[in-house]
């Protein structure tokens, strides 16, 4: 599984790696990450190494998945994404961070689609969930193009930078991504017939 690849026209995802390192450390030292997330900021010295070792601990176990997120066109390192199962329940949770330079070009939505793939087809989930804070609907507008459906505001649910913080939630279920795929593959065929 650790050389797994997730692909698509925009991003390439492969298990966070130490060569990663730098562009974490850098990246994520910004404010706007640890504005809406649980990123340490100012982010110490050493931080990404230690966020590597983990996950790598985490993909050997295969208990957590991070995933380095390469914005196809420059081969950079954008950010990351994990997928982080509960196995009782068979269901996960996701979280992310896109680095401040490459906002705004679909990298997450197409992470997240990818992401949302590898969930359903290699880990079998029967459900991926995701959440926000009310102050970040950029991260809900993600949630919703990679087709997870709003579930409801969990009041108070995480103490956050010295407050208690709401958070928007949404999930995707396998019946709703197999209704999706199937949708989807009939919309080729159709189109492939039009040809
Ligand atoms: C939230 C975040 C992941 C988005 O990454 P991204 O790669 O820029 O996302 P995308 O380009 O795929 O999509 C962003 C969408 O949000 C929309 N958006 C941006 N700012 C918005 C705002 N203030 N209100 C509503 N929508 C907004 C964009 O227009 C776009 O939607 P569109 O394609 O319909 O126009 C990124 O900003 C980030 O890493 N922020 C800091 C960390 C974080 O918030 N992580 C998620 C924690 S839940």
């Amino acid at each position: 599984m650790e050389d797994i690849v997730l692909e698509d026209a925009l991003a390439r995802m492969r298990p966070i790696a130490d060569q990663d390192i730098p562009s974490i450390q850098h990246l994520a030292s910004a404010e706007e990450i640890a504005r809406n997330t649980f990123v340490p900021h100012p982010y110490p010295p050493g931080a990404a190494a230690e966020f590597v070792q983990k996950a790598q601990e985490h993909w050997q176990n295969e208990d957590g998945f991070v995933f380095a997120i390469i914005e196809k066109e420059s081969g950079q390192f954008a950010g990351c994404m994990g997928i982080h199962p509960t196995p009782a329940h068979n269901r996960a949770e996701v979280g992310y961070w896109i680095g401040l330079p490459f906002w705004g070009r679909g990298l997450a939505t197409a992470a997240l689609r990818l992401l949302i793939q590898f969930g359903f087809e290699e880990l079998k989930l029967n459900r991926i969930a995701a959440g926000h804070f009310p102050q970040n609907p950029a991260s809900g507008r993600v949630m919703q193009k990679a087709d997870m459906r709003y579930e409801g505001r969990l009041r108070g649910t995480r103490f956050h930078r010295g407050e208690y913080k709401d958070e928007l939630h949404y999930a995707i279920l396998r019946q709703d991504y197999e209704t999706r795929t199937a949708a989807a593959g009939a919309g080729k065929t159709k189109e492939t017939a039009e040809d």
